[in-house]
C-alpha cells in the first residue's frame, strides 16, 4: 500500500483529503500533542478491526475516541456525569481522557469488549480540524507497532506504518511527549489508569481524591486483572534489557557510573552526560525539566534499537507532576526492573541534655551521613542569598556590618511575639529543606540522620522514613545540662522545664531512645544496636 504523507502547513488540501480517509474507512496517521495516533473511524467496526491488525494490537486492548469538543461526550457516551463537564472544561482541548459508559453506537470491537469507552479531545489544531471534517469520533490507539516505544514526530511514525496504513499527517513534533492521562470516571472515587500529559495534581484539585491504579507503579502479578488493559502488556521496550535506577539525580548518576557494563547505553539528565564519555548517550532533558524529559523519553527508548547496545540505564525523575508519567514509561519499558538508591532517611530530635549526639555518633559509626540542621541553617544564613533577602523583608536590617545575623537584633524581634517567630520558621522551613537534599544528593552514604530540635514542629519529620526521639527522665537531664554548661540547678530546671515532656515525643516519633545509661558510651552503643535494628527492618 502506498501511504500518502501529508504536509497540511503547505498543502491546502491536505485536511479535506486526510478526513476523506477516516470517512471510507481508511487508516490515517494523526499529530496530536501527546503523541502520534493511528487513526480510523470509530464506530466503523471494519475501519478498527484494521487498526489492531496494522498494529499487531491485542483485541482486547481498547481504543480511545477522540471528539473535536466536549459537545461531542453525549454522542459516544450515556450517562455522562457533570463531573465529566467539569473536567472537560479545565483540561479540553488536552491530555486527559475519560472512561464514561459507552453508547450503543460505539462497536465493542472499538473497546475491546468493555461497556466503557475512552473519550479524548486531542490538543492539536490540524487533527481537531481533520475530525471535525470528518464528522465522525476518530479511534486512535498511539501509532507504534505494538510493543514499540510511542511515535513523538512523524518520523517514527512512518518508520513503524510506512506502507501499512492510507496516510500519515505530519503535524511537527509532540508538544507534551507522552500519552494523555486516562481517568475513570464510572467508579469512586475516580481512578487514574494511566498517568500522563495531564499531572496527577492537576486532576486532584478538581476531583479531590484520585485512586492511582496499582499497574501505574508495579508489575501486576500472572493472571491480575489491569483496569486499563493496556497496562498488562510489556511496552515501551526498546530491544536491550532496561534497568531503571530511582533516587535523586547525582546518587543515580554516581549509581550508574559505577555499575555501568562495557556495551551499556545510558538514559539521563543533561547534567550528568559527561560522566558517561565513551557510552552511548540519550539526553532526556534538565534533571528539572520534567516536560523536557516527557518530550524526549520515547525517542530515548527508540532510538537505542539502532544500537548494538546489550543493556540500557536510566535515570529517573521524582515522581510529582510530569515525573509519574515519565517514570511510569520507563518502569514500563524496563519491566518495571528498578533499583533504589535513595538513602534511608531517619530523623533525630529530643530534649536537651538527653544524649542526642551520641546517638548520631552510633549513625555515624554505621556509615550514616548526619546533617545537622542547626548548623545548616546557620551556614545557609551566611551564603544564601534568597534566605537572607527573606529574613531582611521581612525584619529589616538585622544583620552586622561583616555580614553576619545579628542574632541579638532579630531574637528581641522574634522571641516573645509569637506571630513574628513563625514568619521566621517559614521562612527557614521554604528553604532549609531544599539544601538538606541537595546535600544527601551528593552523598552515597545509604542512611541520612536529620538532626533537628524541633522535628515534628517543623514539619522535617516529612523527609524522614523513620524518626527517632532521644529522651531521658528529667533529672538526669538537670543534672547532665548543669555538668555540660556549667549553670546552676536552678536555671538548668527551668531549661528543662521549658521543653516538650515524654509523651509529646511518644506520641509524634516512630521510636523513643530513653538514654538511663550510666554513661554516654553506655548510651551510644544502646543507640547503636537500635539504629542496627532500624536498618535491618527496613531493609526487610
Ligand atoms: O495520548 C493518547 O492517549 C494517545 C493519542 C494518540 O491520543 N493514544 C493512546 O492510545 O495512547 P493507546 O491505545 O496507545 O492507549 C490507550 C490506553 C490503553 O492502555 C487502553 O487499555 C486504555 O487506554 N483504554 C482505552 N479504553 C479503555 C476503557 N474503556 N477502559 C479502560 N482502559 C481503556
Ligand atoms: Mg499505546
Amino acid at each position: 500500500m502506498e501511504t500518502i504523507i501529508f504536509h497540511p502547513e503547505k498543502d491546502t488540501n491536505a485536511i479535506a483529503e486526510a478526513a476523506a480517509i477516516l470517512r471510507r474507512g481508511g487508516l490515517l496517521g494523526i499529530p496530536t500533542e501527546t503523541v502520534y495516533g493511528l487513526g480510523a473511524d470509530g464506530l466503523n467496526e471494519d475501519a478498527v478491526r484494521r487498526i489492531f491488525e496494522a498494529k499487531g494490537r491485542p483485541q482486547d486492548n481498547p481504543l480511545i475516541l477522540h471528539v473535536p469538543d466536549a459537545g461531542w461526550l453525549e454522542r459516544c457516551c450515556v450517562d455522562v456525569p457533570e463531573t465529566a463537564y467539569a473536567l472537560a472544561e479545565k483540561f479540553w482541548p488536552g491530555p486527559l481522557t475519560m472512561i464514561l459508559p459507552r453508547r450503543d453506537c460505539v462497536p465493542l470491537r472499538t473497546t475491546g469488549g468493555l461497556d466503557t469507552v475512552g473519550v479524548r479531545c486531542p490538543d492539536h489544531p490540524v487533527t481537531r480540524a481533520i475530525i471535525q471534517a470528518a464528522g465522525v469520533p476518530v479511534a486512535a490507539p498511539s501509532g507504534n507497532t505494538s510493543g514499540r516505544p510511542s511515535p513523538t514526530c512523524a518520523r517514527h511514525m512512518m518508520e513503524d506504518m510506512m506502507g501499512k496504513i492510507d496516510g500519515i499527517v505530519d503535524g511537527g513534533d509532540c508538544a507534551v511527549g507522552v500519552e494523555s492521562t486516562i481517568i475513570d470516571l464510572t467508579v469512586q472515587p475516580p481512578r487514574l489508569l494511566r498517568p500522563g500529559g495531564l499531572p496527577l495534581e492537576e486532576l486532584e484539585a478538581v476531583l479531590g481524591t484520585v485512586a492511582v491504579d496499582k499497574a501505574v507503579r508495579q508489575k501486576l502479578a500472572d493472571g491480575e486483572k489491569a483496569k486499563a488493559p493496556g497496562m498488562k502488556y510489556r511496552h515501551y521496550a526498546p530491544r536491550a534489557a532496561v534497568t531503571v535506577v530511582t533516587g535523586t539525580p547525582g546518587r543515580s548518576a554516581r549509581w550508574i557510573r559505577a555499575h555501568l557494563p562495557e556495551k551499556a547505553g545510558v538514559i539521563c539528565f543533561d547534567e550528568y552526560a559527561p560522566l558517561f564519555a565513551g557510552h552511548i548517550v540519550h539526553r532526556l532533558g534538565a534533571a528539572d525539566d520534567k516536560l523536557a524529559q516527557a518530550q524526549h523519553v520515547f525517542d530515548a527508548l527508540r532510538t537505542f534499537d539502532d544500537t548494538d547496545v546489550e543493556a540500557i540505564f536510566a535515570q529517573c525523575p521524582d515522581e510529582s507532576g510530569l515525573g509519574l508519567a515519565v517514570s511510569n514509561r520507563l518502569k514500563k519499558a524496563a519491566g518495571f526492573h528498578t533499583v533504589d538508591v535513595s538513602p534511608l532517611v531517619i530523623g533525630f530530635t529530643g530534649p536537651t541534655g538527653a544524649g542526642k549526639t551520641c546517638a548520631l555518633r552510633a549513625l555515624e559509626r554505621l556509615g550514616g551521613l548526619v546533617l545537622d540542621c542547626d548548623a545548616v541553617y546557620h551556614e545557609l544564613l551566611r551564603t544564601d542569598e534568597a534566605l537572607r533577602g527573606a529574613i531582611a523583608g521581612a525584619f529589616g536590617d538585622v544583620f552586622a556590618e561583616d555580614g553576619s545575623l545579628d542574632r541579638q537584633k532579630l531574637g528581641t524581634v522574634v522571641f516573645g511575639d509569637p506571630a513574628a517567630l513563625e514568619t521566621l520558621n517559614a521562612i527557614i522551613y521554604d528553604r532549609l529543606p531544599r539544601e538538606l537534599r541537595r546535600r544527601m544528593d551528593g552523598s552515597d552514604a545509604p542512611v541520612v540522620g536529620i538532626d533537628a530540635i524541633n522535628l515534628i514542629e517543623s514539619g522535617l519529620c516529612g523527609m524522614c522514613r523513620r524518626t527517632v526521639a532521644v529522651t531521658a527522665p528529667p533529672e538526669v537531664r538537670v543534672r547532665r545540662i548543669m555538668a555540660r554548661d556549667h549553670i546552676p540547678e536552678d536555671y538548668a530546671r527551668l531549661r528543662v522545664q521549658a521543653q516538650k515532656d515524654e509523651k509529646f515525643y511518644r506520641t509524634h516519633c516512630t521510636d523513643v531512645l530513653v538514654n538511663d545509661c550510666a554513661d554516654a558510651a553506655a548510651f551510644e552503643q544502646r543507640a547503636y544496636r537500635a539504629l542496627e535494628t532500624i536498618l535491618k527492618e527496613e531493609q526487610a
